[in-house]
């Protein structure tokens, strides 16, 4: 840890600040006496909050913690989709504008509460013919269109926890997404719209379900209506959730009752399936969306750029908004489709005062030129956010100036699929905010820089990010795995969950985030594993042996980096057949956004005298740094020889 910790010590000082206007300030949802009312009694913060949303059957319990194992608002009943939909019909606004819908193609829907709530009946009544009841898993696996939405708002209705598993992952990753949750049925589309051009979602279901499974019925939305093979498991969704009545009524679940399942990459090659339940999940989404993004339902339009697939789509599209009666875009296509205004373009025309999206996307605009958003009406914009990973001081700069005019409060948000909701972030109009820092803790959470011992460093050090209390939307545990759950995120400390970032605090107590200090890869604010990476690697018939590195990389954050070594008899002199061959491979069994940006083929791998790979040496290489301290490699010559018999091949795409 020694190394880690040199470099967490030795990190830029940023002393800039940008405190929000007094007209923001005296406006805002949150106000600075938000961290001392959470402050003075944490518990009965959490159920001032609780009490924003609607309870069938109050709570009578605040919280139950017996480490690591949390519930929350016990003996309470609600239903999620009642908190999101049917409130808001029931108190009169039902003709408030849910989702202004942008299909990459250009065609538009406009979906009220109202509308909504009815689709998501609909469907409910649909999975029921179909056979789904309360408890049942339902996977969805969509692009980005609104049925997505309504699908998973269909299975909370019916206390059918929904695993989303982003369109983006190939048959085999969603296959075993489908196994570890034991899923009944399968939601998905025909295919949907990206780049210019159809691309096709159901041929790889069906790929999928040549695997073993217990799946009975795949529900299938027509989205582009290209050609798709059918089989007797098949449902068309305009067919069934078309003759359904629109009559539904929603039953209450317990506060502990399991809303979804989402998997994320680990350390290992098995994706952990994170769960969450109902009652503390949706309460800290609330509070957060609302707090977090100042949001007036009434005024503003909101824009997540995320993809239901990643948690940032559960929380801050469905379920956070939703329950605040926000008025949403949602937009199914990609940045650069058909120009690269496109995002802008769309800002003007439905006029978002709200914009949260992820760095790498900020730092392409900035690749792509100011001209792009210049050529836009931004002036609507009044507040921004960050999310997914650190945002670098030159492109929160940007972000600020060319995107937010220097008058939008930049909010970055440190959270995860683990922590369900953010947890450490600015409070605009409250915190006055530093380029690059998610700042501090929101009311009501604890969290804290340590050292290896678990004991606080003090202002201007680094160490490792931790939460220290039970917090509502916090994950129950990894689905069907205990042991790892506990080994997870509770074994570093005892007790204590550690999120497995780095993290500095600074003189002032900001907190500055670092990335992962585990063998957790962040590309363009998508978690892939070194070890999945290098599993699916190995499978290849040509490869003996790999080891994978997240390297820095300018626009994506970091890029994936294979150094492989071949099995005998494999010729090297096909390289760049065989880098072609390996990287569709890694698409193949996880999926495009794991491809490696680079494989290195070599002879040697360097590892300690126990056998581990030293990834350290080989993010240096990766990263063109002189090689560091390699005396306790089993071959001190090993790095030597990577250096010299380098076959580097570099991605053509
Ligand atoms: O390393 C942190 C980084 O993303 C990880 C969580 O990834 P995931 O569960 O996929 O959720 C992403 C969206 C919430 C964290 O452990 N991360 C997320 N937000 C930030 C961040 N790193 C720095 N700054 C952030 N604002």
């Amino acid at each position: 840890m020694s190394q880690d910790h040199e470099s967490l010590e030795n990190l830029l000082s940023e002393d800039r600040t940008f405190p929000a206007s007094a007209q923001f300030a005296a406006a805002a949802n949150a106000q600075p006496d938000l961290y001392a009312r959470a402050e003075k009694d944490r518990l009965a913060f959490w159920d001032e909050q609780a009490k924003s949303l609607q309870w069938d059957t109050p709570w009578n319990k605040t919280l139950d913690w017996q480490p690591p194992y949390a519930k929350w608002f016990i003996g309470g009943k609600l239903n999620a989709s009642v908190n999101a939909l049917d409130r808001h019909v029931s108190e009169g606004r039902g003709s408030r504008v849910a989702f202004h819908f942008e299909g990459e193609p250009g065609d538009t829907r406009t979906i009220t509460y109202a509308e909504l709530l009815t689709d998501v009946k609909k469907t409910a009544n649909a999975l029921i013919e179909l056979g789904v009841k309360a408890g049942d898993r339902v996977a969805i696996y969509m692009p980005m269109i609104p049925e997505a939405a309504v699908a998973m708002l269909a299975c909370a209705r019916m206390g059918a926890p929904h695993s989303v598993v982003f369109g983006g992952f190939s048959a085999d990753a969603l296959l075993s997404r489908i196994q570890d949750a034991d899923a009944k049925i399968v939601i998905t589309a025909d295919g949907g719209f990206r780049k210019g051009a159809a691309f096709a979602l159901k041929p790889a279901v069906d790929e999928a379900l040549k695997g073993k499974h217990n799946v009975e019925k795949v529900l299938v939305v027509q989205r582009t209506k290209q050609e798709t093979a059918w089989t007797e498991r098949d449902v068309w969704w305009h067919e069934i959730v078309g003759r359904q009545s629109s009559e539904h009524v929603a039953e209450s679940f317990d506060s502990e009752h399991p809303l979804f399942i989402l998997y994320t990459s680990g350390t290992t090659a098995k994706p952990k399936g994170i769960f969450h339940t109902t009652g503390g999940y949706l309460t800290q989404v609330a509070y957060t969306h609302k707090m977090v993004f100042d949001i007036k339902p009434e005024t503003d339009v909101y824009w997540c750029t995320a993809d239901v697939g990643w948690v940032t789509g559960h929380s801050y599209i469905v379920y956070g908004p939703l329950i605040n009666g926000a008025t949403q875009v949602m937009y199914e296509g990609t940045p650069d489709t058909p120009h690269k205004g496109r995002i802008f373009e769309l800002i003007a025309k439905y006029g978002v005062t709200i914009l949260y999206t992820a760095p790498t996307l900020i730092r392409t605009w900035m690749k792509w030129g100011d001209e792009f958003p210049q050529a836009h009406d931004l002036s609507s914009l009044r507040l921004l956010g960050s999310v997914g990973e650190p945002i670098n001081p030159e492109a929160w700069m940007w972000y600020r100036e060319v995107i937010g005019g220097n008058r939008c409060p930049i909010v970055d948000t440190w959270w995860q699929t683990e922590t369900g909701a953010i947890m450490i972030s600015p409070l605009p109009g409250v915190t006055a905010t530093k380029p690059g820092s998610a700042m501090t803790a929101l009311p009501g959470i604890s969290a804290k820089v340590v050292d290896d011992n678990a004991v606080p460093v003090g202002k201007g050090h680094g160490g490792y990010l931790i939460l220290d209390q039970p917090w509502p939307s916090m994950l129950r545990g990894i689905w069907g795995e205990n042991e790892r759950y506990k080994e997870t995120y509770w074994s570093r400390f005892e007790g204590i969950y550690f999120a497995g970032d780095g993290a500095k605090l600074d003189n002032d107590g900001a907190i500055w985030l670092l990335g992962r200090v585990d063998d957790v890869m962040n590309v363009s604010g998508h978690r892939i594993s070194t070890t999945e990476v290098e599993s699916a690697l190995v499978s290849h018939e040509a490869v003996a042996e790999a080891a994978v590195v997240g390297a820095a990389d300018a626009m994506t954050g970091q890029g994936i980096v294979a150094f492989v070594i071949l099995r005998g008899g494999i010729e090297h002199a096909d390289g760049e057949e065989l880098n072609k061959a390996l990287r569709n491979h890694v698409t193949k069994e996880i999926g495009a956004i794991a491809k490696p940006r680079q494989i290195l083929i070599v002879n040697e791998l360097p590892k300690t005298r126990s056998g581990k790979i030293m990834r350290r040496l080989l993010k240096d290489v990766a990263e063109n740094r002189v090689v560091g301290d390699a005396t306790t490699l089993a071959d001190p010559n090993v790095m030597k020889l990577i250096s010299e018999g380098l076959q580097s091949a570099k991605s053509e795409d």
